[in-house]
């Protein structure tokens, strides 16, 4: 069943119903300002930090799902109602939300009466603007009033929801003309507050959130609204919040619009105050000046639909498949982007006041929007080096504040270090700029110990090698990319970290999907190396790839597929020897897209066996069979409930890793069919299974062992995005960057037709026509360059052409 449809043409999807199964939600804002928007106008919004810069609150774990949002109420008569359905959920006329590309609309009608909204976050400026346009759609005079509403957070949202005692008292507000400004805090610490102001002469305000609701009544049937009259309060303490009353009059056929506008403003420490206790409002008002009418409103849209589609027209394909075109030409790299921004942070499953940036997180990400922003990806690679350990190891996460390390979490990862290779190499190979590589990075932000960051690729690449067990496999250490897997932990009590409590350097515990990692990315490091003239370094390397690539083919392999590790007792974890979790997921895709086992037939044989033990209709599942127990030697993986997360749920992310390991052994049908299990486009009609947002992936959805089997949770902000997007562009649709050019090798359906893809690609526009006439699964025959053939896969890069035309023809 569907709740909307996709409006390509517009980059958009269109919500028809508010009872969407789960809050569907949209992000606003593209550096420093963001906010979250669902499909009934519920969310939030930050500057920068989600935790510790909260502008408007949020209600997490409440009783009615998505409370608190920027709502507008529109009385008309005695029918009070939201164009975004919530919170008063009075029943529409009509309804509809189009969630796009940096913005949202909704437009509501009740008793002939249409309110359309749009709403965005301007590029360049720390506020979010919303147009809303009322219209008289009946016969006779309309007199309704408008209400907007948004409740205030008081900065650090984290404290805000707990520390009463403090907070009731601390409220405070200005309120001058059509703008309501929220100062708490800034008689002391704080130079900034925020601003809530509307284009037009107001009829009313309130900041005291009870005054507005009464205190017993909640966001649905606020009193003064339902009188019709708001009381121009000023809050002292309590619950502040902004809302402006307008009294507007509609002629038949006669429509009126305002500009509301939420910014944040910063005032530099001795230019705090106009007059004692009078905030200085010079810079709110000069944000406040630039979006004063409709055509400032609409030439800022403009200008953020130009950002966009600029960004995505690095990578667009035309193939005959709808799905594959509207998921790499718009809601891949959409979510792509949303991920560089938010990390893990702040989502409707992440609550923007637990995680910082995560080092193997951010550097997956980096694989996903790296040809869309290289210099930022290039900024990102630097902060990540810069919270490393001089031995190579990595703080697991850095505040993206401060950027430094977060200790409370602290190093063991021992997949960390090896990440890091993988976004530096996706850089180079994306934008030629060695230059990188010669820049000065800091250890734990200690410049004084810097080195460059070659040098950090080493360590890293170091770490590993002097940090082997008894198999000369890689140790482990407090987990690797399944953070769940917790082979040095023995956590007994309830409370503790399933991944810090316990010794990260167990000597024992290791891991055949590092082991994988290592072969993969330490061949990309070797290839860095070479191409830097250091080939010294390049074959050490090369051996050091080779002693792993043995200790995996002697230790690492079960007889059927890769074992995933061994435990503190030097057991085998995902083997056939044990009585649960048997086959994992992830040595069986990290391993085969190394290359491990392509030449003696065990790359088959591994996705072989995934296809027949973990293989589900709605995705792969990351191991089988679930656990039914606690394994205190296994930690936290056997502390879900079979079938949910890493115990058995089907993790978006490692699906594609499936997908591209069996482009590697040339099976373009299987690969595809494996993408096209989790890809959202593909699965929008059985929305009320997999109940999240239709347009982008999540992390996780239930396995076979699920009650839910074939729900999804923790949609927006997973490495799936990246992953995804580098298997379909990358290896099915085969246009993968190396050091030295593009190249083109796609492993596609024997169905999937000819396509063309546009990429740019080191300044140079590259139109691609891939021809399959054999319907072949892979495997290019002719290449040819602006009318010229070439011998392999690889277009020489010339960065003295604007484009190049190539076609490519399949064999
Ligand atoms: C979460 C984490 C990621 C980890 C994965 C598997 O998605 O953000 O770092 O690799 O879970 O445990
Ligand atoms: C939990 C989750 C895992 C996530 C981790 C982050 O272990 O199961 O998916 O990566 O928390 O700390």
């Amino acid at each position: 069943m569907k709740y909307g449809f996709f409006d390509d043409n517009n980059k958009e999807y269109v919500i028809t119903t508010p009872k969407t199964p789960l809050p569907w939600i949209n992000y606003l804002g593209c550096t420093d300002f963001f906010s979250l928007i669902s499909n009934t106008c519920g969310g939030y919004t930050f500057y920068k930090d989600a935790k510790l810069l909260r502008m408007t609150r949020y209600r997490y774990n409440d009783t009615t799902l998505d409370t608190n949002g920027k709502y507008f109420y529109i009385k008309d008569g005695d029918t009070i109602w939201n164009p975004g359905w919530q919170p008063t959920k009075t029943p529409l006329d009509s309804y509809e939300c189009r969630h796009g590309i940096g913005y949202s609309k909704f437009t509501g009608v009740k008793n002939d009466v249409e309110a359309a909204l749009v709403t965005f976050v301007p590029i360049g400026d720390p506020v979010e603007l919303t147009k809303v346009t009322l219209t008289n759609k009946g016969t006779a005079k309309k007199d309704i009033q408008l209400f907007s509403y948004v409740e205030w957070c008081l900065w650090n949202a984290d404290d805000d929801m707990k520390n009463y005692q403090r907070n009731l008292s601390i409220g405070e507000v200005e309120v001058v003309d059509s703008t309501i400004y929220h100062k708490t805090e800034y008689r002391e610490r704080r130079n900034h507050y925020a601003v809530y102001s509307v284009n037009a002469k107001i009829d009313g305000f309130e900041t005291s959130r009870d005054e507005f609701r009464g205190a017993y009544n909640g966001p649905d049937k606020p009193d003064a609204v339902i009188e019709g009259k708001l009381h121009n309060t000023i809050a002292s303490g309590w619950y502040p919040i902004a809302s402006h009353q307008l009294n507007v009059s509609l002629a038949p056929g006669e429509s009126k619009t305002f500009v509301f506008a939420l910014g944040y403003v910063e005032n530099a420490e001795d230019d705090k105050w106009e007059k004692p206790g009078i905030i200085n409002k010079k810079k709110a008002n000069e944000l406040l000046a630039k979006y004063q009418t409709e055509a400032d409103f609409d030439e800022a849209f403009e200008k953020l639909n130009a950002y966009w589609n600029d960004l995505l027209s690095k990578f667009h394909i035309e193939s005959k498949d709808e799905h594959v075109n509207r998921m790499v030409n718009i809601w891949n790299q959409y979510q792509c982007m949303v991920t560089f921004n938010m990390s893990r942070s702040a989502s409707y499953y992440e609550t923007g006041i637990g995680r910082g940036m995560g080092f193997r997180d951010s550097c997956q990400d980096l694989l996903g929007f790296v040809h869309l922003i290289p210099d930022r990806a290039r900024e990102r690679i630097i902060d990540i080096a810069s919270t490393q350990f001089q031995d190579g190891s990595a703080y697991h996460q850095y505040q993206p504040l401060t950027k430094k390390g977060n200790s409370d979490i602290g190093s063991g990862f021992n997949d960390d270090p090896l990440w890091l290779i993988a976004g530096t190499s996706a850089y180079i190979r994306e934008t030629g700029d060695t230059s990188i590589l010669k820049e000065m990075v800091p250890y734990d932000n200690d410049m004084s110990v810097a080195t460059t960051l070659m040098e950090h690729l080493k360590r890293s690449f170091d770490y590993i090698v002097n940090h082997k067990g008894p198999h000369d496999l890689p140790l482990i250490g407090r987990a690797d990319w399944n953070d769940c897997l917790n082979l040095n932990c023995f956590s007994e009590h309830p409370g503790e970290s399933f991944q810090c409590f316990g010794p990260s350097e167990g000597p024992v515990a290791e891991s055949v999907f590092i082991a994988g990692m290592f072969v993969k990315y330490g061949r990309e490091y070797a290839a860095l190396a070479k191409l830097m003239g250091d080939t010294a370094e390049e074959a050490r390397v090369l051996a050091e790839v080779e002693k792993m690539t043995a200790a995996i083919e002697k230790d690492g392999w079960d007889g059927d597929w890769f074992v995933r590790a061994y435990d503190a007792y030097s057991h085998k974890v995902g083997s056939k020897e044990c009585d649960e979790g048997q086959i994992y997921i992830e040595p069986q895709g990290m391993c085969v897209m190394a290359g491990v086992g392509i030449e003696d037939g065990n790359a088959k044989k591994a996705l072989d066996s995934v296809k027949e033990k973990l293989d589900t209709k709605y995705g792969v599942m990351i191991l089988q069979p679930a656990y039914t127990r606690y394994h205190l030697e296994l930690g936290e993986i056997t502390s879900y409930p079979p079938g949910y997360k890493e115990n058995a749920g089907i993790f978006c992310h490692n699906n594609p890793w499936i997908s591209i390991a069996e482009t590697c052994i040339g099976r373009g049908d299987r690969a595809f069919e494996v993408y096209k299990k989790t890809c959202p486009s593909y699965i929008e009609d059985i929305s009320e299974i997999h109940r999240t947002e239709p347009y982008v992936y999540s992390q996780m959805v239930a396995g076979a062992d699920a009650k839910f089997h074939g729900e999804a949770k923790n949609s927006w902000l997973t490495g799936t995005a990246a992953w995804t997007f580098t298997n379909i562009s990358q290896y099915i649709l085969g246009i993968y960057p190396t050091l030295e050019g593009l190249s083109v090798n796609p492993c596609t359906p024997a169905e999937f037709g000819d396509f063309n893809v546009t990429r740019v690609y080191r300044g140079v526009t590259y139109n691609i026509q891939i021809k399959n006439p054999n319907k072949v699964q892979k495997g290019v025959a002719s290449l040819t360059v602006d009318g010229k053939e070439v011998v392999g896969n690889i277009i020489p890069f010339d960065g003295s052409k604007k484009t190049v035309n190539v076609v490519a023809e399949m064999k």
